[in-house]
This record gives structure tokens, sequence and C-alpha cells, in this order.
């Protein structure tokens, strides 16, 4: 497997303790993947699975789960997580647009919007076609992806818009992130800075980063041009179908052309 490419060795992925430290909020989607790995496993793939969040709520039910993350720091923060669980839990250093593992999963999927880090239709193409490796004819392909929303990517120039809070865990002081976002139409890529301030220094730190904005259209014609076909589109984690209200994109899908 080729050396992960120094374009996704981001800065923003280099804290695993500030990473979970900042994300304490998310558990909105826990519920979900526990069931969909109930439902479609037990042998299952998380892609860019960072530090083995979403690997936790998975093995709570029968599953083996295997991990594939691109940063270092994160492999190694999710791999002490997952220790005791012994052979049900592995963490593979790789790259999801370019990664041969040798073998199908039950379920595969790619959670809380990274999907967003392939930054082309080649990268988000190439990704799903090693996905599409890894299936045998009853595999199922799950994405969680925001919908592209305009009040978030047409704010005027220099707007700080709060993004986070929550406490460092080494100091035990509050920390407010704001955000402002430059988004290109053309491109669809959304160039995003993340500032960092507690009440004694603000701007203490700074993330840049970027993310490809995938409308719902993009995201059907991809998955059918890259070999999948899309059961089911649900614009919640309540798995509520997908509507011109929904603020979530999840899809579930099967390889397009492995016979059943
Ligand atoms: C928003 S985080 C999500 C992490 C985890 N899935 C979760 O739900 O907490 C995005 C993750 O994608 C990883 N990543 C970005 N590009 C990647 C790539 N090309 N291959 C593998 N992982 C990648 C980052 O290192 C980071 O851990």
């Amino acid at each position: 497997m080729p050396a992960p490419s120094s374009e996704f060795d981001l800065p923003l992925y280099r804290d695993a303790q500030l990473y979970d430290a900042e994300h304490w909020w998310k558990t909105d989607d826990l519920q979900f993947w526990r069931e969909l790995a109930t439902e479609f496993g037990p042998r299952v793939l998380e892609l860019a699975a960072g530090t083995g969040r979403l690997a936790l709520t998975v093995l709570e039910s029968d599953s083996h789960y295997t991990g594939l993350e691109i940063s270092a720091p994160f492999l190694e923060r999710a791999r002490e997580k997952l220790a005791s669980y012994g052979h049900r839990a592995r963490m593979i250093q790789g790259d999801m647009r370019d990664f041969h593992l040798g073998e199908s999963f039950d379920l595969i999927f790619i959670g809380f919007n990274a999907f967003l880090h392939l930054l082309t239709d080649d990268d988000a193409c190439s990704a799903l076609r090693c996905m599409a490796e890894h299936c045998h004819t009853e595999t199922r392909l799950a994405i969680d992806i925001f919908v592209p929303d305009p009040l978030f990517l047409f704010r005027p120039p220099n707007h700080r818009a709060a993004a986070m809070e929550y406490i460092d865990p080494i100091d035990g002081q509050s920390v407010t992130v704001t955000e402002s976002n430059e988004y290109d139409p053309l491109t669809e890529l959304n160039r995003i800075s993340w500032y960092y301030s507690t009440a004694q220094r603000p701007d203490f730190l700074r993330y840049d980063f970027t993310m490809r904005m995938f409308y719902p259209d993009t995201m059907d014609r991809l998955l059918h041009e890259c070999g999948f076909q899309v059961l089911e589109k649900w614009g919640d984690y309540g798995r509520h179908p997908f509507g011109p209200e929904a603020a979530l994109q999840l899809y579930l899908a099967r390889p397009a052309g492995k016979e059943q």
C-alpha cells in the first residue's frame, strides 16, 4: 500500500486527544451505526475511522471491526481504545482512495462527513471503487454526509460563526471554536478555518482545511458510476426518507455489478 500522501496529512488530524475532546457532543449517530452493524455485519469495515469513536459503538454489536485511517496519531489512539477487544478489532493505516486488503466485508461504512475529504470526483470514485473491491454480493455500503447549506457556504467574507465549545483535557479551560469559510461554487470546495480561543488567549490555535461539498444528485451519480446501486437514502439518523428539509444525506447501497 503506498505511503499516505501529504495532501491528507492534515494538521487538523494530528492531535488525537484534541479531536476527542472537541467532539464530545457528537453522539447522535451512535445508535444508527450500532444498528446497521447489527443488521448487516458481522464483518465491518470503517473508512477514515479516526480515533475509534464509532468503532466502540460498532463493537457493542457482535461485529468484527476493521478501521482504515490515514493519520498515525489517530490510529495509535484508536488502537489503545480497542486493545481490550483482541481479535475482534483492528486498525490499519491506509488511504481510502487506494487500499487493497484482500478480503470482503459485510458492511463498509464511512461516517461523520469523512467522505467530504475526497475533494474531486476522481478521488471519490477511486475510494468507491476500492470499497467495491471489498464487497461480496450481499455487502452493504453506508455513507453519512451533511447536505450543503447555502447559509453556511455563502457567509459574508471573514464572518466568524460559532462552531464548538469544549473543555481542554489538559488545563481544564473552556475553549470556544469559531469558523470562517470561503466557498468556490465551481470546484464545490469549501475552504474552512477553525479558530480556537480561551478567555485569556484569543485565537491561540488555527486550523485550515478543505471539504468538498457533495450535492445529493452528485452522490447519486457517483455511486452509480462507481459501481453501486442506492437502496435507501435517509435524511436523518432515525431513517426518515431524504427530502427537501433534510440536513443529512445517509446512503445505503449495494454493489451493482455483483450477481446475487
Ligand atoms: C471527521 S473525521 C471522522 C473520524 C471518525 N470516522 C469519526 O466519526 O469520528 C475524518 C477522518 O478522516 C481521515 N481521513 C481523511 N482523509 C483520509 C484518507 N484519504 N484516507 C483515510 N482516512 C482519511 C482523517 O484523518 C480523520 O480521521
